[in-house]
Formats: C-alpha cells, sequence, structure tokens
C-alpha cells in the first residue's frame, strides 16, 4: 500500500496538482495561464478565477494518471504561502474541504522549502548539508540545507528578486511576460557587450533594483540616439543582462561556500532553468571543485510534485496543519523549518 499523499500548488499562476506514493512522483499535472502575457504581468484577479476553473480538471487529471482513487489517499497537501492572496486561497480551500470530507489530514508546504526538496524527486539526490541557490520571481535566497525540513537562510535580497529583474528588464525591451525564458533563449545568439555595474552590497546579500535602474538609464540613453536601439542590439542587450545577473548569483555563491566550507551545491526555482545560469554553474563547478545538483527544468518552475515531495517528509513527522489555518501570502518559514 504504502503513503498516497495529492499535493496542489497554486500559489502564481499555474495550477498544479501531484500524487507522490511513498516518496516516488506518480503524477505531475500543470495548468499554466497564458493570458497574464498581455498584461506585463501577473493579474492576481485573473490568476484566481483561472484557478478555480483549472483545478479540479487538474486534481481529477493527477489521480487519474498516477491511478489512485481520492479515497485511498493518506493525506493532502498545499502551497500555504508565500504567494498571491487570491491564487493560495483557492488551492488551499479546496485542499482542506477534501481533507476535511475524506477526514485526512491537511499537510502545509512552504513554497520555497519546496523548491529546494524539488531536489529529491529524482537522482543524484544531494545529501545533506548542501548549499542552495533558491531563485524565482519573488525570491533570491543562499539557503544551507541540513535536512529535508531543517533549512537556514544565510544570505538573501534586499530588494528585487532575480527573476523579478530578468522581468522587469524584459518588459522594458518590450518583451512578453514572463521575460526571463525569452531573454535566455535570445541570449543564446547574443555577446556581452554591454555592461552593467555590480552591487556593493553585504557579503550575502543580493540587490538587483539597481541593476534594474541602470539598463532603463542605459537604454533610455541609446534610443536618444537610435531610435531602434533596442531592435538592432536584442539579443546582445538579453546576453548582457543574463551575463550580469547570473555572475552577481555565482559570486555570492562562491562567497556562501567559501564562508561555510560546503562544497555540495544545488539551485532551485524559476530561475534555475536559465541555461546561463546552469552552463557558468559548470563551470565554476569544475574550477571550484563543487559536486553540483540541478533539477530538470520541469522542476524547477513552479510544480505540484515539489510540493508533494515536502509534503511526504512532513507527512514521515507528522507535522500536519490545523484547519483553523489559513494561506499566508508572505509565509516565513523560519518558523516551520528552522529548529
Ligand atoms: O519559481 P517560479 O516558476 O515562480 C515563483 O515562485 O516565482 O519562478 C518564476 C520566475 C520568473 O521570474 C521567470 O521569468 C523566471 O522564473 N524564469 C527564468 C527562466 N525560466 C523561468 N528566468 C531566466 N531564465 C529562464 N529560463
Ligand atoms: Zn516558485
Amino acid at each position: 500500500m504504502g503513503v498516497r499523499i495529492l499535493a496542489i500548488e497554486s500559489s502564481c499562476d499555474d495550477t498544479a496538482a501531484s500524487v507522490i506514493v511513498d516518496g516516488n512522483i506518480r503524477s505531475n499535472v500543470i495548468a499554466s495561464q497564458q493570458m497574464h502575457k498581455i498584461y506585463g504581468g501577473v493579474v492576481p484577479e485573473l490568476a484566481s478565477r483561472a484557478h478555480n476553473e483549472h483545478i479540479l480538471p487538474v486534481v481529477k487529471e493527477a489521480l487519474k494518471e498516477a491511478g489512485v482513487e481520492k479515497q485511498e489517499l493518506d493525506a493532502i497537501a498545499c502551497t500555504r504561502g508565500p504567494g498571491l492572496m487570491g491564487s493560495l486561497m483557492v488551492g488551499f480551500t479546496f485542499a482542506k474541504s477534501l481533507a476535511f470530507a475524506l477526514g485526512k489530514p491537511l499537510i502545509d508546504v512552504h513554497h520555497m522549502q519546496a523548491h529546494i526538496l524539488a531536489h529529491f524527486i529524482e537522482d543524484p539526490r544531494p545529501s545533506f548539508p548542501f548549499l542552495c541557490l533558491t531563485v524565482s520571481g519573488g525570491h533570491t535566497q543562499l539557503v544551507v540545507v541540513k535536512d529535508y525540513l531543517d533549512m537556514e537562510i544565510i544570505g538573501e535580497t534586499i530588494d528585487d528578486a532575480a527573476g523579478e529583474a530578468f522581468d522587469k528588464a524584459g518588459k522594458m525591451m518590450g518583451l512578453p511576460y514572463p521575460a526571463g525564458p525569452v531573454i535566455d533563449r535570445l541570449a543564446a545568439e547574443g555577446i556581452p557587450k554591454f555592461d552593467f555595474p555590480e552591487p556593493q552590497v553585504g557579503e550575502l546579500e543580493f540587490s538587483f533594483s539597481g541593476l534594474k535602474t541602470s539598463f532603463l538609464y542605459f537604454l533610455k540613453a541609446q534610443i536618444k540616439k537610435d531610435p531602434d536601439f533596442i531592435e538592432k542590439n536584442l539579443n546582445d542587450l538579453c546576453a548582457s543582462l543574463q551575463h550580469r545577473i547570473v555572475t552577481i548569483l555565482l559570486n555570492k555563491l562562491e562567497k556562501a561556500s567559501e564562508n561555510t566550507g560546503i562544497k555540495s551545491i544545488g539551485i532551485a526555482g524559476g530561475v534555475s532553468a536559465n541555461r546561463g545560469l546552469r552552463s557558468a554553474l559548470t563551470q565554476k563547478a569544475e574550477a571550484l571543485g563543487w559536486e553540483t545538483y540541478v533539477p530538470k527544468i520541469l522542476f524547477c518552475t513552479d510544480n505540484a510534485a515539489m510540493i508533494a515531495m515536502t509534503a511526504h517528509y512532513k507527512y514521515l513527522q507528522k507535522d500536519f496543519c490545523d484547519f483553523s489555518e489559513r494561506p499566508e501570502p508572505r509565509l516565513k518559514w523560519e518558523a516551520q523549518t528552522v529548529k
């Protein structure tokens, strides 16, 4: 038989469900929302409405693919935060209601912790402790992962997240949302010939808002001289921006590795899908003798398999969520994870 958990993710603009049986992912279904593209960012009201439409078919599909009946589930898990309140509410209320109806426990999952535990979905799985650079649309963190549910954030951004820097700079160049994957694609055809300054912040701190501003001023100055500057230089602009972001991320990761003495390194979150980051990490790993862990792209961007993986370890500890709890858009994870 084994432990069977249904997990739901709805923190931003992807409605996802996954079934895990004894720590093995049996299904991983996702419905992504396309309409935000034309608005240049996620529109919260539209996102919640779309989650509402997608959630039942996505859950049904995940159960069907896994060959598991809802009555056979041992627990229902869901992302509790961080994320957009309206989006979180749809998934959390659905999960809570299903758990209540089935008389099964509810497991609340921290979205960023789940991004890190995506490393345990497939081999090669890192051993503890390892250092994880967690980079998404809302977060940029350096985390010492001591155990599945025991993690310590040792550095983070003081302003924008790395994904935000990609998306906002992309918007300035007229690219659709989310611009990260588009910049990744265009950067492969360009040369990083434009230089942007590296921010001066604390040792393990990140800052991307200065980069955003200098990118904007640079574009404005160039457009004054040549109105078609962006079109003519799009690939090189993308390559330059990506190169700067990747260098900032890897320099901090190197510092964190030096400070902690940890040479087992992972990357997680949407931005870890970036090919420039992945190849620069491989080069750095060779130079510094790191052992690196990079999940499949499918498990880097938002998905429910990572929520299911986290729920599996919380289930083993009988770490369940009270039915009186609610989603937390700014959920801190220290309280849940650092022991
Ligand atoms: O983890 P994620 O899917 O959602 C959040 O938890 O935020 O991350 C989304 C972010 C967006 O900013 C998106 O532009 C970025 O990840 N992203 C990328 C790539 N794929 C997704 N950034 C750069 N290169 C990519 N290939
Ligand atoms: Zn995410």
